[in-house]
């Protein structure tokens, strides 16, 4: 056994200290970089046969435990099709009219998802927009806010719980801390959504000081007792991200920045300054992404960004995929379960997280 093996436990009690002067500080909130996990033994003889299938409900079953984000510039109809084919799921964005949502609902069932997912808010039009998104074929309503943990947010859920019952099920967040998970789960939601301030085109902790990292949200949000599935939501960066999620306790991954750039996001592919060709990718919070689906500007905690255009992201998934079935195998596991029950993390040193990128270039 490796002697610096991270006892998650431990961990998991020691992350409070002290109340003093009435300041509340955690000592320690790890994020997916200060971390790796320690290889073990395995018996995995082909990755193939590592099986990534994961339950969003007693009905709702993927093959891939990925989730496309609810952004403007990720997921209409090509991104759920693209999804869907891969064995994960979509989530059709909310940022347009109802009548604009429910024609990419009926247009994917039309083509033959039979379980669309699409975002509401907890505000305004959001009964009437559930109500024309169920009546459309959506069976997955995601309650799509900033701060989840909000009595906004309660409201809404009690509303679509009483109106629907078990018949839809209802992914909401975003939470940063297991109070926020548990309230969410016991408010109506059969998933979460973990993560506050880490996106790749997040400003949140800049513009407000709050946020939590990533792999610290999943480490509270999976010492709770209830039903609701982990989707860890933000910051995202690679294979080894989502291994190191999924050995934590994430149940789903939730991708923005990773699928950008895809021929299924939506926009125009544009040639750059420097002759690449580019997409653009904007937070849903970004001024330019609010003056174009509220005509006003509020707070705004995000920034748009064009990235390199990456081609079909059937390509992009299958590349995720391999890291993840290697990343199972590294850990001897044979599924998500067994991942979560043999995973032992490490911290890294500074050295360490320096020798764990490619470094070879620095010498030159
Ligand atoms: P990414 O995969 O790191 O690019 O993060 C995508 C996630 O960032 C989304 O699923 C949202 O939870 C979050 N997000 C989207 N737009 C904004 C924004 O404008 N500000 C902060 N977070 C955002």
């Amino acid at each position: 056994m490796v002697e610096q093996a991270y006892d998650l436990n431990r961990y998991q009690k020691s992350i409070f200290s002290e109340s003093k002067n009435n300041i509340n500080l955690r000592t320690e909130a790890l994020a997916f970089d200060d971390v790796l996990l320690v290889p073990q033994y395995s018996e995995i003889e082909s990755r193939a046969n590592v099986n990534l299938n994961q339950n969003l409900d007693s009905n709702i079953k993927l093959k891939i435990p990925i989730i496309s984000s609810p952004m403007d510039t990720v997921t209409e109809a090509p991104m759920v099709h693209a999804m869907h084919r891969a064995g994960g799921l979509g989530i059709i964005h909310r940022y347009n009219s109802i009548g604009e949502q429910t024609a990419v609902v009926r247009n994917v069932v039309a083509e033959g998802i039979r379980q669309p997912a699409a975002a509401i808010g907890v505000t305004g039009d959001f009964k009437e927009r559930a109500m024309e998104l169920v009546r459309s074929g959506v069976n997955i309503l995601c309650l799509d806010i900033a701060h989840g943990h909000h009595i906004l947010m309660e409201r809404a859920l009690k509303t679509l719980k009483d109106s629907y019952g078990k018949s839809i099920h209802l992914m909401a967040g975003n939470v940063a801390t297991l109070g926020g998970f548990n309230d969410l789960a016991d408010w109506g939601a059969d998933s979460v959504r973990c993560g506050i301030g880490g996106g790749s085109i997040c400003t949140t902790r800049i513009q407000t000081g709050h946020g939590l990292p990533g792999l610290a949200t999943i480490f509270e949000c999976a010492r709770s007792d209830r039903d609701a599935k982990i989707i860890i939501d933000g910051g995202i960066k690679n294979s080894g991200d989502i291994v190191k999620a999924l050995a934590a306790g994430a149940d789903f991954i939730m991708l923005g920045s990773l699928l950008s750039g895809t021929d299924e996001t939506p926009g125009e592919v544009f040639v750059g300054p420097s002759g690449g060709l580019l997409k653009d990718y904007r937070g849903m919070a970004s001024a330019a992404a609010q003056n174009n689906w509220r005509n006003k500007v509020a707070s705004h905690e995000g920034i748009i960004s064009s990235v390199p255009y990456k081609g079909p992201v059937k390509e992009v998934l299958k590349e995720l995929e391999r890291g993840i079935r290697s990343g199972l195998s590294y850990s001897g596991a044979n599924n998500l379960k067994e991942l979560r029950l043999k995973a032992v993390f490490c911290k890294q040193s500074d050295a360490s997280k320096y020798e764990s990128t490619p470094h070879i270039l620095a010498k030159v």
